[in-house]
């Protein structure tokens, strides 16, 4: 982690020192480090644990961005900060305190686990520092605590099964189990799939769960095998998610009983999943294969920057970046001028590799989804489930 910056009454004191120095002919050697420009970013990730490849993702998505405008902000040179917040929502807080009291960042950017969010939520409401939510989707952020300085660029955990149970139905399965991690990310996962699902007409057999970040799948396998559903539904990502489609393969029902998801199913994992992953049904904001010329752009500047293949999250980091830099060039990098920051960045259009996207005006995506089918080790769009979806945005009270 970077060191703090020195006070402004140590750089004034430094100065004055240089000024004389300067006049007697000897130099100071601290003033390099005296840069009270910088911009100050926070990123409040998780770096290890089951979410710790979607960290890294976030992160390096961000930097391209950010690379992209010569590593500035509104013409301001950056200094960066961060925390591993392992995912641990008993934390959350204490994390996101951290980087707003200590090291008074300008920006904070956090983070992946619905449970942690709620941690820096408080800590953004109470404190009014920007935030930008590159990840978790729990509802209450862009719903009914939602804050004029926090803005999600990626989805609201409901936004992508909302569009899966009418995929599934069309498909004539008819009877499902869901089963998921039982935290806000997987319960509020379940809610958008419940309401199109039965919408649809179709029926939820059971609902399974286990604790996160477990991976003890066997004994909940056994129970879909012995329940015969049409179909499962679920919510996993990260190593997590590598584990429940090998073990789901493994178990013997990958050929009978197919499996659907909200698409992080299927982010970041195809390597480490291999042949299991084949067949696998997901909707989700995002698809490798989008064969647009922004997409195939970002995926090989991505590839050529960090060896290795961008996914979901990389591209809600890139977005990250995307929407700070708009924000920041409207106040030409005084990000104190919250009024003109924020209204730059509601009204700011994303032109993202999964598309352009717009704010609500609870500051969450207005995107497309769609829908993706495992081919050859890589998440091919099958069709589009749902055009400009916006989440509800329930309960909050701005715009
Ligand atoms: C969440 O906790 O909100 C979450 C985590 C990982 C994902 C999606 C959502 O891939």
């Amino acid at each position: 982690m970077t060191s703090r910056l020195p006070s402004r009454r140590l750089i004034l004191s430094q100065s004055a020192a240089v000024i004389g120095a300067a006049s007697t002919g000897l130099l100071l050697p601290q003033i390099v480090r005296a840069q009270p420009n910088k911009v100050r970013v926070g990123f409040m990730l998780p770096y290890t644990g089951t979410f710790a490849q979607l960290g890294v993702a976030i992160e390096n998505g961000f930097r391209m961005a950010i690379n992209e405008q010569g590593g500035k902000l509104g013409g301001r040179e950056i200094e960066y900060f961060k925390v591993d917040d392992e995912s641990e929502p008993s934390k959350g807080v204490e994390n996101a305190s951290k980087l707003v009291q200590r090291d008074k960042v300008d920006v904070l950017i956090g983070t992946v686990h619905s449970g942690v969010q709620m941690g820096i939520q408080k800590v953004a409401r109470d404190s009014g520092v920007l935030t930008l939510i590159p990840n978790a989707g729990v509802h209450a952020a862009t719903r009914a605590l939602c804050a004029p300085n926090v803005f999600r660029t990626s989805f609201t955990n409901s936004q992508p099964t909302l569009a899966l149970g009418k995929v599934m139905m069309d498909k004539g399965l008819k009877k499902t189990v869901w089963i998921t991690w039982k935290y806000a990310a997987g319960d509020e996962a379940f809610e958008g799939f419940k309401e199109s699902y039965t919408k649809a007409g179709g029926t939820i057999v059971k609902e399974l769960g286990l604790p996160f970040p477990n991976v003890e799948f066997q004994a909940l396998l056994t129970e879909i095998a012995a329940l015969k559903p049409d179909a499962v539904a679920c919510f996993f990502a990260g190593g997590g998610a590598a584990k429940f489609i090998k073990d789901y393969a493994a178990a013997g029902l990958k050929d009978k009983i197919p499996l659907y998801g909200s698409g992080f199913l299927t982010e970041g994992v195809l390597d480490a999943a291999g042949p299991a992953a084949e067949g696998i049904i997901t909707t989700m904001h995002y698809a490798d294969s989008l064969d647009t010329p922004r997409n195939n752009q970002f995926r090989l500047a991505y590839a050529k920057a960090y060896r290795s293949q961008p996914d979901v999250y990389a591209v809600q980091g890139y977005d990250t970046g995307l929407l700070l830099v708009q924000g920041a060039n409207a106040v030409k990098g005084d990000l104190s001028n919250k009024p003109t920051l924020y209204k730059a960045m509601e009204g700011a259009t994303i032109d993202s590799p999964r598309g352009k996207w717009t704010m609500s005006k609870a500051h969450n995506p207005v995107q497309d989804i769609y829908l993706r089918r495992v081919e050859k080790g890589d998440n091919k769009v099958i069709g589009v489930a749902a055009k400009a979806l916006a989440d509800s945005g329930a309960g909050c009270k701005m715009g």
